[in-house]
């Protein structure tokens, strides 16, 4: 055996070394790189995802989801809207009804008595309700807000925004066939921000959240009723129409 090195395989050595330099290096400036970019955080597998708020998945269990959804509302982080109310505002009604009606945020009554539409704006609800044959053991009420706004000022955008997701939630869990919304803010919530009441109300669409589809109508707060009573006729059409899609959908 020679001890000779063969020329031909020292080039291909000193090239395989230099390739594996190369390699070496390309990997450490790609490691560089990544770290600049902060790959970790955009890559990871982990979606981070900074806009809807997946607060729990819904089993078949109807009573626990609810349970679950009042206690995520109830456990939220830097919410003042909860540390200046008195009670959380959660729902009233039967939580098997086909329709579910959503309006915007307690006011003093609410509030002091932990039930939506309980004071003024309620009565007038529970009229508006009676007059198709339903009342609030029939159907399921709930608001986009869960505590009271000081002052009963509208909530602002960034509260919608924060309670969203729970309504969201709440409709998903509920499963109405008809879904009533009361007023302009539940309406911006629910359907979108560029529309005009008076032009979307009386109609009837098709949406969805989640799993749950649902016939949605929109029509006037009770409270914006109080203050313009001329609007009643108006709402009184979109009374009947519920009436009617009650029956047709046989509820
Ligand atoms: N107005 C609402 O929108 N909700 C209530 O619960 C009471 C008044």
């Amino acid at each position: 055996m020679t001890n000779k090195i063969c020329p031909v395989m020292l080039i291909r050595v000193l090239l395989f070394i230099k390739m594996l330099k190369k390699n070496i290096f390309n990997k450490i400036k790609l490691i560089e790189y990544y770290k600049l970019i902060n790959y970790n955080l955009i890559y990871n597998n982990i979606a981070i995802n900074r806009y809807k708020k997946d607060i729990f998945e819904i089993s078949e269990d109807k009573a626990k989801n609810l349970e679950l959804l009042k206690n995520s509302i109830k456990n939220q982080k830097n919410c003042n809207l909860k540390k200046q109310a008195k009670n959380i505002v959660f729902s009233d009604g039967n939580p098997k009804s086909k329709i579910m009606l959503v309006g915007e945020a307690p006011g003093a009554s609410e509030d002091e008595e932990g039930l939506p539409f309980v004071g003024r704006a309620g009565k007038l609800l529970d009229k508006m309700l009676a007059a198709i044959n339903l009342d609030r053991k029939k159907v399921y009420i709930s608001n986009i807000i869960n505590y009271r706004p000081p002052e009963n000022r509208r909530p602002t955008d960034e509260e919608i925004k924060k309670y969203l997701p729970f309504i969201t939630k709440h409709i998903e869990i509920i499963k109405p066939k008809i879904l009533i919304l009361l007023g302009s803010t539940a309406m911006n919530a629910l359907i979108g921000n560029d529309v005009v009441i008076s032009k979307m109300r009386g109609n009837w669409i098709e949406k969805e959240f989640g799993n749950c589809k649902t016939s949605v109508i929109i029509t006037f707060h009770p409270a914006f009723l109080m203050r313009q009573p001329a609007q009643k006729k108006m709402s009184w059409i979109d009374l009947k129409m519920i009436r009617d899609k009650k029956t047709k959908l046989k509820i």
